[in-house]
């Protein structure tokens, strides 16, 4: 099963995402998650991305493009994937159907969270408070809202762009947690019209 997660930040794509990989046994892939480790790990990839990152703004689609490209070759993605904050531009979703085209895959989902913007600032400062000291360098009120701005901007056409080819499924993002994951369970097993099914948002 191969599915993409939109959202903004602190829709909780992370949290259904960690759910789905359990219930399927597919792979989580996260490029926020990627691109941390490679900030850590001060790679290349890490070097670039750390200041775009705690700014809030979106690092170059061919850098997230090449990271999505190895890992989706790797085999514990043999049996499916759900991407986590992948694509977040247009040009990035362009990129990702010329990889899977190009592997002979298809998504057999993309499920949007929608999601009241004023709910997110607090979700965001309850996870930071959760992590205490390691809360995420962009985690902050001032970051948080550029990254509301950048989603506005750049990764709402995305959702639209799946709405085009009518694969867009929408869910209650505001739901309580287990509420959202049910209806993503229903979204993933509604009978399909054409490519995709369901609550086409
Ligand atoms: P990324 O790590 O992807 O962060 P994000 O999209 O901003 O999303 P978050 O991780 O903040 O939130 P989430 O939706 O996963 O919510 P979560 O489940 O944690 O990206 C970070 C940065 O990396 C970007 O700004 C960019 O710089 C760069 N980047 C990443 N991908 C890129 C790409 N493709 N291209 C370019 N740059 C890229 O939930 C949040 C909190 O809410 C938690 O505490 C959770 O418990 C709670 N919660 C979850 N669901 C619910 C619910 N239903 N009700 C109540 N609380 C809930």
């Amino acid at each position: 099963m191969r599915i993409v997660l939109l959202g903004p930040p602190g829709s909780g794509k992370g949290t259904q995402a960690a759910r789905l990989i359990e219930r399927h046994g597919i792979a989580h892939l996260s490029t926020g998650d990627m691109l941390r480790s490679a900030v850590a790990a001060k790679t290349p990839v890490g070097l670039r991305a750390a200041e775009i990152m705690e700014r809030g703004d979106l690092v170059p689609d061919d850098v997230v493009i090449g990271v999505i490209s190895d890992r989706i070759g790797q085999p514990d993605c043999a049996n499916g994937f759900v991407l986590d904050g992948f694509p977040r531009t247009v040009a990035q979703a362009e990129g990702l159907s010329a990889l899977l085209q190009v592997k002979d895959l298809e998504l057999d989902a993309v499920v949007e969270l929608t999601v009241d913007e004023e709910a997110l600032l607090a979700r965001i400062e309850g996870r930071a408070r959760e992590t205490g000291g390691a809360a995420r360098a962009d985690d902050n009120p001032e970051t948080v809202k550029r990254r509301l701005d950048v989603y506005r901007r750049e990764t709402a056409p995305v959702a639209d762009y799946y709405r085009e080819r009518g694969e867009l499924q929408s869910v209650d993002g505001m739901l309580p947690i287990d509420d959202v994951t049910a209806q993503i369970d229903g979204a993933l097993s509604a009978p399909q019209t054409g490519k995709f099914a369901g609550t086409s948002g």
